[in-house]
């Protein structure tokens, strides 16, 4: 874990920092940087607008990075962390003099929660031989004005929890899907869990799974040498008051079943799991925090394989509501996990506060949204303008699509109570989502999140897990306790 510290005055023990400042900061005004030509050379180019980097003749900092002042307000296009991330990929010393002087506090977030998540990395998990001796980030020092040093030590703490949890779900889904399966998945959250006294797992086993009448998620699974489980994640931070509930998809691999996907991006699929790793790591965090609430995380975990045993096109499977729904493509076996999961944790906790669910659900939202905006899709005016706000605060954005019963047609089916694909292919996403919504009781606020463009960020060309939603569903739970308080 990184380490951070504010600091309000420069003191000696600074030297040796990275410091990563902007254009006219008090800290270039400061001797002996005040009087070096360098220093002054470098703000001259950040005032035209390119950043300036430098290890030589910074003294008594190791590096010094001087980024144009715009970029520290800017939260959309992330200009800021775009700047570091490569800075940062080797880093030149152990901490990092961030000044947070002039920062937007949303710019603020996202660069801590970057800085917070270098404490792993894709090689720390063994698969690959690696340098011993690479630099690593260990301390993050912040200087800030005094009076905004107790409000940002709340951020910093806060933002130091999410990445820790962003962290632990980030590793999970990047751990190969032969290897991550869905009692791995159990295993590990219980050995996580075990950190703190707040959390307790319940786990339904397959037998489970089938006495309680999850017939969908059971459907899914039995095509697998690895057997389907779902996982209730409890939180007790408080003795009464509501349960919010969280639900993720755990699919730890997609091949489409019968309804083989083809195999060029097949790969990605071990990735289908975030939903449910990212339900793991937000719960983590909350339990960091030690937050005064009580919180379900529920994680629908089933390996969608092919094999005589695979559920068939045709066949229908009854949820644990007792509804019914005909399976025509297998390839849409998150919406099934999902159902059952949804039905399950509303009867679980028949007065839960809300229920949002997270799921790298359809290829189509990336085409409607791209990689930055989650799909949010929900019939609850406040839970939509609560996480959109949230998402805008917290830089882990959603963007709505329509969910009303003008998709009615697309869940019709002859020989069942639903179909689980439409025939068309019209507004695919909305439509997962209008069956999902047949499985959580309307009593109860529910918001469906389709995170298949941002779970996964791009790096060097390759995907790997990113830990969002997690930013997004923290701070709409920040937001949501100090509404009530
Ligand atoms: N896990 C996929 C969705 C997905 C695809 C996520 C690509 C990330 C990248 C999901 O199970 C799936 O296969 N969905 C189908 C839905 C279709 C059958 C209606 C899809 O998106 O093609
Ligand atoms: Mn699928
Ligand atoms: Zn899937």
């Amino acid at each position: 874990m990184i380490n951070y510290r504010l600091i309000t005055t420069l003191s000696s023990e600074l030297k040796q920092n990275h410091l990563i400042t902007f254009p006219g900061s008090a800290l270039l005004l400061e001797k002996p940087l005040r009087d070096n030509p360098l220093i002054a050379e470098m703000t001259a180019h950040a005032e035209q607008g390119t950043l300036a980097d430098t290890c030589f003749g910074c003294e008594p900092f190791a590096r010094i990075t001087v980024v144009p002042l715009d970029a520290w307000q800017d939260s959309l296009t992330d200009s800021l962390l775009d700047a570091l991330r490569p800075l940062l990929a080797t880093p030149a010393c152990n901490d990092v003099l961030l000044d947070c002087t002039r920062i937007h506090d949303t710019v603020l977030a996202k660069t801590l929660r970057f800085l917070f998540n270098q404490a792993h990395r894709l090689t720390d998990l063994g698969l690959k031989k690696s340098p011993n001796h690479i630099t690593r980030l260990v301390q993050i020092n912040a200087y800030c004005a005094k009076s905004e040093s107790a409000r940002l030590e709340t951020l910093f703490s806060q933002q130091q929890a999410i990445a820790n949890g962003m962290i632990a779900a980030r590793r999970l889904a990047d751990i190969p899907s032969e290897h991550c399966t869905p009692q791995f998945v159990v295993d590990e959250a219980q050995r996580l869990c075990a950190n703190f006294s707040s959390l307790r797992c319940e786990v339904l086993d397959e037998n489970a799974i089938v006495e309680q009448g999850l017939g969908l998620l059971h459907a899914v699974g039995k095509g697998s040498t690895r057997p389907p489980r779902l996982l209730a994640i409890h939180y007790d931070g408080a003795s009464s008051g509501p349960v919010r509930s969280y639900v993720g998809k755990g699919v730890t691999f997609d091949t489409g079943g019968l309804w083989l996907k083809e195999g060029a991006g097949m790969y990605t699929m071990k990735y289908d799991m975030c939903g449910a790793a990212n339900v793991l790591g937000l719960m983590l965090s909350i339990a960091e925090l030690g937050l005064p609430v009580r919180v379900m995380g529920v994680l629908a975990l089933a390996e969608n394989a092919i094999g005589p045993d695979a559920m068939q096109p045709g066949s229908v499977a009854r949820a644990c509501n007792g509804m019914t729904v005909e399976i025509n493509n297998t390839d849409a076996e998150g919406r099934l996990v999902l159902s059952d999961a949804i039905a399950w944790a509303s009867q679980r906790h028949p007065k839960t506060r809300y229920i949002i669910d997270l799921a790298t659900l359809t290829g189509a939202v990336v085409k409607a949204l791209g990689y930055e905006l989650s799909g949010l899709m929900t019939q609850d005016n406040a839970l939509r303008c609560a996480l959109t706000a949230a998402g805008e605060q917290s830089g882990d954005e959603v963007w709505s699509l329509p969910l009303d019963a003008r998709l009615k047609k697309q869940t019709e089916s002859a020989i069942a109570d639903l179909c689980n694909t439409p025939t068309n292919n019209a507004a695919i996403s909305a439509s997962a989502a209008w069956l999902l919504h047949h499985f959580c009781p309307q009593n109860i606020p529910w918001a469906h999140l389709d995170v298949s463009g941002t779970a996964l960020w791009r790096e060097g060309g390759k995907s790997v897990a990113s830990g969002r939603p997690i930013p997004l569903l923290m701070q709409h739970l920040l937001n949501d306790l100090n509404a009530g308080a």
